[in-house]
């Protein structure tokens, strides 16, 4: 309900949102620390052969396909592009994907469209560290974190999920995510891909609902990270970058707005926006999950400092203060088993919810017993 009052206190939370992070991102930094992020700038965003400007004040590079960050990781030295998966569930082209941009932004053949890193975003990425904030990103890993999930213990080649997208209120550095996980090994050394939206003032310094990744080849120790922060994810959209504003919210007790994620093993981990394919983590990049994956989560995960009130997530609303037009979802979840997507049954799903008074989750009651509907999110503002 947009009424003035919350509109007002919005308002006030972003000004606050916007103070704190002016206060982090103008933390003192030596000339050495200046000149070492230069130096990695460099390396990061390589030379565009044409830039964009968006709405939101990102730089969009077009970069050639082969000279991307991605190819810095030793592992991907002698990496063949991969323009296309071979074969990936049917169904998974029918979908849509939003439109995100405005159709001039496109980049041209042979290049693709890149997200570039400021250094705001290498200060903002260097205190995350410091907060521990990469670490808390996935359910099972997150002591700081709270979360509302469904968890598939089974062998799988991927997973593909509708979701509706929301703009939860979420102060830095809290974060808000909506996400499909998929991992495998001893938590030391767990491997995961992770890719939904997220509100995350602290990262993308604005309060603006994105398309955000994570990954990490060891238990998100020294490996892995968000979008393109780090070589490993090889871009091959021209169109689609990491990052990009959803700017197409739910409106509570109004119209829902859907994105449709796919993640898929086809060799390497393809990451699917709608129809579109984005890019992949090449396969290299895992040792638990080269060949396949074990677990596959879904569902909200908020982050906050200890002892400060954790955000909003999905709608900001209980699926208990009703489902149709008001709670977050996640909509016809299916496995790919490396031939077919299918349905999992309930009894192969775990619910799980860390504080059941701040964020719930539940199955929706009597759809058909083909389809497992998640419903989760909650209001937060409570201590982790
Ligand atoms: C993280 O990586 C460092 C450096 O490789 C290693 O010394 C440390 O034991 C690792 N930590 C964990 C929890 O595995
Ligand atoms: C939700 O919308 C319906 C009409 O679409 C309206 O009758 C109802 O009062 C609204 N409920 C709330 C809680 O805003
Ligand atoms: C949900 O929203 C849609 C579109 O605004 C509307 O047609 C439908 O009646 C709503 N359903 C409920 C139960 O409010
Ligand atoms: C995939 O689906 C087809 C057609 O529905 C079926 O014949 C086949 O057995 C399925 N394969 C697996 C591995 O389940």
């Amino acid at each position: 309900m947009a009424t003035a009052a919350t509109r007002a206190m919005k308002t006030v939370l972003l000004l606050l949102s916007v103070l704190i992070m002016f206060g982090l991102s103008h933390a003192v930094i030596s000339e050495e620390e200046n000149l070492e992020m230069e130096r990695q700038l460099k390396i990061i965003n390589k030379p565009p052969i044409k830039s964009f400007k968006t709405d939101y004040g990102d730089i969009l590079d077009c970069i050639d396909i082969y000279k991307q960050h991605a190819f810095d990781h030793p592992l991907l030295k002698d990496h063949k592009v991969q323009t296309r998966p071979k074969h990936v569930p049917k169904s998974t082209m029918e979908s849509e994907s939003p439109r995100l941009l405005p159709d001039n932004i496109k980049c041209p053949p042979g290049s693709v469209l890149i997200r570039r890193t400021t250094k705001e975003d290498l200060i903002m990425a260097n205190k995350m560290k410091t907060l521990g904030l990469n670490h808390a990103t996935n359910p099972g890993v997150a002591p700081d974190a709270n979360t509302a999930a469904v968890r598939y213990t089974k062998h799988n080649f991927g997973a593909r999920t509708t979701m509706n997208v929301w703009g939860p209120t979420t102060l830095p550095p809290q974060a808000s995510f909506a996400n499909l996980w998929l991992s495998s090994g001893p938590s030391e050394k767990l491997n995961v891909i992770q890719a939904g939206w997220a509100v995350f003032p602290l990262f993308f310094h604005s309060h603006t609902t994105r398309l955000l990744t994570y990954w990490t080849g060891d238990g998100y120790n020294t490996t892995g990270c968000f979008n393109y922060n780090c070589p490993g994810f090889v871009q091959i959209n021209r169109k689609i970058s990491l990052g990009l504003v959803l700017d197409q919210l739910s409106v509570y007790n109004g119209t829902q707005r859907d994105i449709q994620i796919s993640l898929i093993k086809n060799a390497n981990w393809w990451l699917q926006l709608g129809n579109q394919f984005i890019g992949y983590w090449p396969q290299r990049l895992f040792s638990y999950m080269s060949d396949h994956a074990d677990n596959a989560v879904w569902g909200g995960l908020v982050i906050s400092p200890p002892n400060e009130l954790s955000p909003a997530m999905g709608s900001g609303h209980f699926p208990k203060d009703g489902l149709q037009n008001k709670s977050a979802y996640f909509k016809n979840t299916q496995i790919w088993d490396g031939t077919n997507l299918t349905y999992p049954s309930r009894d192969q799903l775990v619910l799980s919810v860390s504080r059941p008074d701040c964020y719930e989750a539940q199955f929706a009651p009597g759809v058909a017993p083909t389809t497992v509907d998640l419903f989760y999110g909650g209001p937060g503002q409570c201590h982790i």
